[in-house]
């Protein structure tokens, strides 16, 4: 094994990878488990058992380092992790924090967003339905998840456009121009803008009668008889923004994408729809959004024969382990009526992705107002994915119908 996990590379800073990053992963699971990549000073984890494993071990794997390759997650504020960037805290601030958002993200919570999540999805639907094409990620499903998330937020309504349009602009990364740097200046701009938007959004509630919506959980927390920092309830914001956002656009355009590819599978959707959540289970699996995180071990880790030094980054393949044949019969194979479980694309332990739930709502709706009214679609036109390092979703996918 040793001998061979020499010839094997792995660089997901790379766009041939970036573009079909599977090939990469069999060759690190069968043959490198336990990857090192000097080059790019990062280890790489890549069989379901191994990732879960760490996922499960918040004592002995951190994110308060920083959880990617190209510095994203310290863009969202001063610090390391930046305050209100919980996805990078330990406990007991993290449990704090996570428990302050939870209630809106558990069932009962969810229940009542639904009539809500399917009024904005049918609104943007109405607007384009009737044209027979348009470019679904720009005019669906990056609008659609983006409208919700700044209800559940508490976002004033007519700030919504401004605030979506700064977020988006905040994500774009250029994978494509290295050496040039991965996060464009005016990302950077858009970032800090944001940022400064929500810090008023913010102060101003602090007057207003209490609601119930993100912000006001946030403001009336009382942890350890403490309010929350203002300072840490924005970059709570603008970490939540960006996580509930974008990839529930990834998971809308690969479901998509995946059911154009597979018109036989669409069809028994457009016949059955009670099959939509496993579909929508499906595309999780194969097309993994989260492709990766990284953390650090807070100890010498010894694994297959090998060790990594602790505060190494270990890049946590979630999109591996979701096609690894140790778990997933025939992982390769786009199906939707499998019954598969140990999905690996919402993490695991206790920073398991609290919209977990949300995600799947919000797929399960596009799906079911998308389906019955363009059962015949087609890809019309190139497709073009975004280029976030750790990111697998589309950013163009233009679509005709009948
Ligand atoms: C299909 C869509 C989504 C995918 C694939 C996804 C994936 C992930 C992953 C991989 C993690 C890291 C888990 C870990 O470190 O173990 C995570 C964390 C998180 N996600 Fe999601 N997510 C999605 C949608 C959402 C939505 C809609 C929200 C809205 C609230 C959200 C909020 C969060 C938060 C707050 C965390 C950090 C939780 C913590 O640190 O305790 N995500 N997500």
């Amino acid at each position: 094994l040793a001998h061979l996990a020499e010839s094997v590379v792995f660089d997901p800073i790379d766009v041939p990878t970036h573009e079909n990053p599977y090939p990469a992963y069999q060759r690190l699971r069968d043959q490198a488990p336990v990857y090192h990549n000097p080059d790019r000073d990062f280890w790489a984890l890549s069989r379901h058992a191994d990732v879960m494993a760490a996922e499960d071990d918040w004592q002995g794997y951190t994110g308060k380092f920083g959880v990617d390759l190209d510095d994203t997650s310290n863009q969202f504020g001063d610090g390391v992790p930046p305050k209100g960037f919980f996805l990078g805290y330990d406990p007991p601030r993290h449990t704090v924090i996570r428990k302050a958002l939870q209630g809106k993200f558990l069932p009962r919570g969810l229940k009542e967003l639904e009539p809500m999540v399917r009024e904005k999805c049918q609104q943007l639907v109405e607007q384009f339905i009737d044209t027979g094409s348009t470019d679904i990620a720009e005019g669906f499903a990056t609008p659609f998840p983006d409208l919700v998330f700044a209800e559940v937020i508490g976002f004033p309504r007519d700030e919504h456009p401004r605030l979506s349009r700064l977020l988006r602009t905040a994500l774009l990364r250029d994978l494509v121009n290295l050496p040039a740097p991965f996060i464009p200046q005016e990302s950077v701009q858009a970032g800090l803008e944001l940022r400064e938007a929500l810090k008023q959004i913010v102060a101003a509630r602090r007057s207003d009668a209490p609601r119930d919506d993100l912000i006001g959980r946030l403001l009336a927390a009382r942890p350890d008889d403490q309010e929350i920092p203002d300072e840490e309830i924005v970059g709570t914001l603008m970490f939540v923004f960006t996580a509930g956002t974008e990839e529930v656009t990834g998971v809308i355009t690969n479901a998509l994408r995946l059911l154009a590819e597979h018109p036989e599978q669409r069809a028994l959707l457009v016949d059955e729809p009670d099959r939509i959540p496993a579909a929508v289970e499906e595309v999780l699996r194969y097309e993994t959004i989260v492709q990766h995180l990284v953390k650090r071990p807070t100890r010498d880790i010894e694994l297959h024969g090998q060790t990594i030094p602790e505060g190494a980054r270990i890049v946590l393949l979630y999109a591996s382990a979701n096609r690894d044949d140790r778990v997933f019969e025939d992982p390769d194979r786009f199906d939707i009526t499998r019954r598969g479980r140990g999905l690996a694309s919402f993490g695991g332990g206790i920073h398991r992705c609290l919209g977990a739930p949300l995600a799947r709502l919000e797929a399960r709706v596009a799906l079911e107002e998308l389906l019955p009214r363009m059962p015949d679609y087609r890809v019309s036109g190139p497709i073009e994915w975004s280029q976030r390092v750790n990111f697998r979703g589309l950013r163009h996918l233009p679509l005709e119908w009948n």
